[in-house]
């Protein structure tokens, strides 16, 4: 279930919003100038190939892109995979890439097809974690300070939309800031 919980920046336990309210998580964003919407999602997606999944969602993709602002569409991919014996550094290898507080030259724009992902956005005096799950269109405005956390067995398969080749490098800021807030497994199982 999509969650929003919105704590003070400087005091992680001072938790002002906890909601999984589809309409109050995005008038809450909107403020914010954060787009947050819903897509119907398809049955069984962890099992449907990326490129059949990009046939899918054709006609909404082609509509968040009218203006043809972003050139470069993909899916990123990741799910758990028992069987190799490997997968738990592979996880955590990936987990670590965005956990640390970054920002883009150009809008963070996905769309979660399946799974779950934890954006956690840090707007001034507050930061807003959004668990998006398979449904969930979240644009995180350029510039915007924020991370991610995919979990500890991270699942997941994400719609990208990118305008440049390299617009979606991270700009690291090198504050450890995400490392007071709970993470995605513990956002989860908090009462
Ligand atoms: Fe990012």
């Amino acid at each position: 279930m999509t969650l929003l919980q919105v704590m003070a920046a400087d005091n992680a336990a001072d938790v002002r919003v906890r909601t999984t309210d589809d309409a109050v998580i995005g008038a809450e964003l909107a403020e914010h100038g954060i787009t947050f919407g819903r897509w119907p999602v398809v049955d069984g997606a962890a099992a449907v190939d990326s490129d059949a999944l990009l046939a899918h969602y054709a006609d909404a993709v082609a509509e968040l892109n009218a203006s043809g602002r972003y050139q470069h569409i993909d899916i990123a991919r990741i799910h758990p995979d028992d069987t190799n014996p490997e997968w738990p550094e592979v996880a955590a290898g990936a987990r670590a890439k965005f956990l640390n507080e970054h920002r883009h030259a150009e809008d963070e724009v996905r769309f979660f097809a399946a799974g779950r992902g934890c954006f956690y956005l840090h707007l001034g005096h507050e930061v807003l974690a959004v668990v998006c799950e398979g449904g969930d269109l979240l644009s995180v405005p350029a510039g915007t300070l924020h991370w991610f956390d995919m979990g500890t067995r991270p699942d997941f398969i994400a719609i990208r939309f990118f305008e440049e080749e390299d617009g979606w490098v991270g700009d690291f800021t090198g504050d450890r800031i995400s490392e007071a807030f709970p993470t995605l497994d513990e956002l989860l199982t908090a009462s």
